[in-house]
Order: C-alpha cells, then sequence, then structure tokens
C-alpha cells in the first residue's frame, strides 16, 4: 500500500499532466486557427505525451493499491500574442513541472517508499528533454525575431515532429 501523503500527490500529479495535456490542446488549437499547421502539430504531439504522463501516474497509483481522485481542471488561455510567447509560455511550463517533481521525488525519499522513488526517476528523467525541447524553439523563435519565412521554416520542422 502507499502512503496517504504519496497518494494525494499522485493525485495531484495526475491533475497536473491533465492540466499540461489542456494546456497544449489550447496551444494547438490557436497555432492551427492561425495557420501554423506545423507548430499545430507538434503541440497535439506534445499534449498526447502529457496524457500518456497522466495515465502512466494513474495506473502506477492503482496498482499501488491507491484510489484515483480526479480534480477539476484549471481554465488555459486560449491564446497567445505570438507563437514566441507560446512556445516561452511552455517553457516555463515545464520548468514548473520538472521543481514538482523534484519536490515529489525527494518526499519519496523522505517516506523511504523505495518503489515509489525508482517508479519517480522517469519523470525526473523526461522532463529533462521536456525542457530541451521547449527552450530550443524559443531559443530558435528569438534568433528568427519578425522573419516571416524563418517562423514559415520552423513551422515546417516542427511539423515533421
Ligand atoms: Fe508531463
Ligand atoms: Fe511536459
Amino acid at each position: 500500500m502507499i502512503s496517504e501523503k504519496l497518494q494525494a500527490e499522485f493525485n495531484q500529479r495526475i491533475n497536473d499532466e491533465f492540466y499540461a495535456w489542456y494546456l497544449y490542446t489550447a496551444m494547438a488549437a490557436y497555432f492551427e486557427h492561425d495557420n501554423f499547421r506545423g507548430f499545430a502539430h507538434w503541440m497535439r504531439k506534445q499534449a498526447e505525451e502529457e496524457m500518456g504522463h497522466a495515465t502512466k501516474n494513474l495506473s502506477y497509483l492503482l496498482e499501488r493499491g491507491g484510489k484515483v481522485s480526479l480534480k477539476p481542471i484549471a481554465q488555459v488561455p486560449d491564446s497567445w500574442a505570438t507563437p514566441l510567447a507560446a512556445f516561452e509560455a511552455a517553457y516555463q511550463h515545464e520548468q514548473k513541472v520538472t521543481g514538482i517533481y523534484g519536490k515529489f521525488f525527494e518526499l519519496a525519499q523522505a517516506e523511504k517508499d523505495h518503489a515509489a522513488e525508482i517508479f519517480l526517476q522517469w519523470y525526473v528523467n523526461e522532463q529533462v528533454e521536456e525542457e530541451a525541447q521547449t527552450a530550443q524553439a524559443v531559443d530558435i523563435l528569438k534568433k528568427i525575431k519578425d522573419s516571416v519565412g524563418g517562423l514559415y521554416q520552423l513551422d515546417h520542422q516542427l511539423g515533421k515532429r
């Protein structure tokens, strides 16, 4: 059995990951509406990954004999000022999630729940990729600045994800 404390945290992580799914789905819709089909595709793929992160936590909590309780998902924005602003918001979101999993990992250690600790290592590693991908897009978009050609080139590139 899992502790009450860790159960509550796992339920919160499920909510966090559903929130991330919501956020990236909103970004995909924003980009598609603005005819950036490649960015929209990238965001939809990202949303799918976040759904995977949510269900991975959910299945694990059940496997450990825990009780799943799904909470409401907070509202997300429906638009961003520019593609750069959207990717900056994505990068900030991923940095926040990295911090959350870091604290959760430390809690599992403090509770001496070795199985949870090992399980959570996957998320700690996954966040390295999540941050790197969004940071890279932010960096390129900053270099592109107001170049329409550069913007559509990146849109085309991210559409291949
Ligand atoms: Fe995630
Ligand atoms: Fe993520």
